[in-house]
């Protein structure tokens, strides 16, 4: 029962599925149209060409009438032709509508996931997400184009075939219908065979990819650690059942051709044997029987293809089902509609309690608060793990779901619009990204308002204009490997420069200047005094020097904040900041 009904739904599933392919289909009826209507014009002048043969040897050859050899050997150039023609511009029509098809949903899909949230990030490998945007998508067209279409011309033809020569000889037609239960068997057997071939090829691809990805992204701690070997093994493995897997479906493959090719040539044998009696004792016609062995040949062909475009289908629906169930991922930030005028530079938490989903028992912030004038610099310390990451993403709408209030000058975080609230932040997260495009383009993220003097005004400010400029082409050097090309201080303050180019009210610095050393952080802490006075600031930094003049210190403990004031009030207090500070003195 249980069983059914999860069947039912799949069913249904697959369903909705082809109605939302269908939406996109749909822009393209007419070409469409075109295309379906010459399945049966392509199956006509197909079907017409063995006709044509048995007329010229029964009616022209035997007879002697040249007149009308002529004839009939103009209508079946004719039908060669158009049966050229209507393939080439069908196969035309059904790869141009599907190559249309997979670009708007790529383009849609991509626009889709690119707004899906970071909660939706933490749980799906990216590798998925770039799977379905290119061989999912490309699947589906494959199937489309070659398969399900294809398919139904075949069967069109198949059908075709045997009235024609139902038409021409019931006995004959009948020996040839004998053949088509132990064929249908041996076809099955190998589908089933193919498709767990198939299955086991995608399947250690899949895998082979993700290890080769892994591997290659962590190439520097492979050598340094003299891991080589051991991957070298475990790639061998892989590649090992990849090429088993390969083998298999070839063999398969070649074997299900040649039995469907042997079948062929037997059904003939048979047909000539069994035929030449008939012809003797005068039931049938010498030009009945040639055409019989040429309907034969015609009915073997698209037999042969049909078990692997069921796999092509098979594979398409499965596609089907990975691409429109991304669709159905609504995992976004609920974005309010409430608009800012203009923003004095306020930010409260009021007893703000926060749990990543999938982590509900553990919660990372418990009732924080806190409140920030225009101008104030926050800074949040504390052991690792202990929750000042989540406050800054909690204020930059990254993730949603807690309790309390955060509020924006008077405006409620939760009824903001996202973009509003992305527009009044400028983040240096703890992970760099820099993209594999100029600095100049690292910098201002392709943002036009950004003049060249801010961008130029904004690198001098973090200390690392000289360095750009030092660079083959400055500001247009491309970086070829994104972050990877630059020094990890380096890549640093490219994306500290660009959050002061970005103008944001509100500056949310994520141990920014960890990776930089104490001589270029202090020079970039004296360029920063004036412009932090205009903007409202949380700085987060384990190195407990940079935060001593902040008008505020958080200090947090298991998302608890345990301490707050200035650096003043907390030495005096002599508790837990006061302990880390020393701690870290006494280090120096
Ligand atoms: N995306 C996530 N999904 C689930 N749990 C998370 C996620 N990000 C962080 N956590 C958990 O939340 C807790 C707080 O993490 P957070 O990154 O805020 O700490 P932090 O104070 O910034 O630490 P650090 O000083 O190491 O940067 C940690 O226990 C961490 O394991
Ligand atoms: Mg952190």
């Amino acid at each position: 029962m249980a069983l059914s009904k999860t069947g039912g739904s799949i069913m249904k599933q697959d369903k909705r599925y082809l109605i939302e392919y269908w939406q996109y289909l749909k822009k393209h009826r007419l070409l469409l149209g075109l295309a379906l209507l010459l399945i049966p014009l392509l199956s006509f002048f197909n079907l017409a060409q063995p006709y044509l043969i048995k007329k010229a040897i029964d009616d022209a050859i035997i007879v002697g009438d040249m007149a009308l050899l002529q004839v009939i050997t103009m209508l079946f150039a004719g039908c060669v032709l158009f049966d050229f023609l209507s393939r080439s511009i069908q196969v035309f029509l059904f790869q141009y509508i599907g190559q249309k098809t997979v670009q708007d949903i790529r383009a849609d899909l991509f626009q889709h996931v690119l707004n899906l949230s970071a909660r939706y990030y933490d749980k799906t490998p990216l590798g998925v997400v770039t799977s379905r945007l290119t061989s999912d998508i490309e699947s589906l067209n494959e199937s489309f184009a070659s398969g399900l279409v294809t398919l139904l011309a075949d069967l069109l033809t198949l059908i075709g075939i045997v009235i024609v020569m139902f038409l021409l000889s019931p006995k004959l037609t009948f020996i040839t219908i004998l053949i088509l239960p132990p064929m249908v068997l041996v076809v099955n057997f190998f589908r089933i065979k193919l498709r767990a071939a198939f299955d086991m090829i995608r399947l250690t691809l899949g895998k082979m990819n993700g290890y080769i990805q892994e591997q290659f992204q962590g190439i520097a701690v492979l050598q340094l650690f003299q891991q080589e070997s051991r991957s070298i093994q475990r790639f061998k493995v892989l590649n090992r059942t990849y090429k088993h897997a390969t083998l298999s479906s070839v063999t398969y493959d070649a074997m299900l051709y040649s039995l469907i090719d042997s079948l062929n040539s037997i059904l003939i044998a048979l047909i000539i044997w069994y035929g030449w009696g008939q012809y003797v004792g005068n039931m049938v016609t010498l030009g009945v029987l040639v055409a019989f062995v040429d309907y034969i040949h015609r009915f073997f062909t698209p037999l042969k293809e049909i078990s692997t475009k069921f796999a092509i289908l098979q594979h398409a629906l499965a596609s089907l089902d990975k691409i429109f169930s991304t669709f159905d991922i609504k995992d976004y930030i609920y974005s309010g509609d409430q608009k800012i005028q203009s923003f004095e530079g306020n930010i409260m938490f009021k007893s703000v309690s926060f749990a990543y989903k999938g982590f509900e028992d553990k919660p990372v912030l418990s009732d924080v608060s806190f409140s920030l004038k225009k101008g104030q610099l926050l800074a949040l310390v504390g052991p690792t793990g202990s929750g000042k990451t989540t406050v800054l993403r909690l204020l930059s709408k990254l993730y949603d779901g807690y309790t309390g209030q955060i509020t924006l000058d008077s405006y409620d975080l939760t009824t903001l619009q996202l973009p509003a609230v992305r527009k009044l932040i400028a983040v240096v997260n703890q992970e760099i990204t820099l993209f594999s495009q100029s600095i100049a383009f690292n910098i201002t993220l392709g943002n036009k308002a950004i003049s060249t003097a801010k961008m130029i005004e904004a690198a001098k400010q973090v200390s690392i204009h000289d360095f750009i400029m030092s660079l083959p082409g400055g500001y247009d050097y491309c970086l070829e490997r994104g972050d990877q090309s630059l020094s990890a201080g380096q890549s640093q303050l490219i994306s500290f420069a660009r959050a002061l180019a970005s103008d944001s009210p509100i500056l949310l610095l994520d141990e920014a200047t960890a990776a930089v050393d104490s001589v270029a952080e202090a020079a970039i802490q004296k360029g920063l005094d004036v412009l932090l006075a205009q903007k409202t600031a949380i700085v987060v930094a384990h190195r407990l020097s940079t935060v001593q003049h902040a008008d505020l210190i958080l200090a947090f403990n298991e998302g608890k904040v345990i301490e707050c004031g200035n650096h003043k009030a907390l030495i005096q207090r002599d508790g837990f900041y006061a302990k880390l500070f020393n701690m870290q003195f006494a280090g120096i």
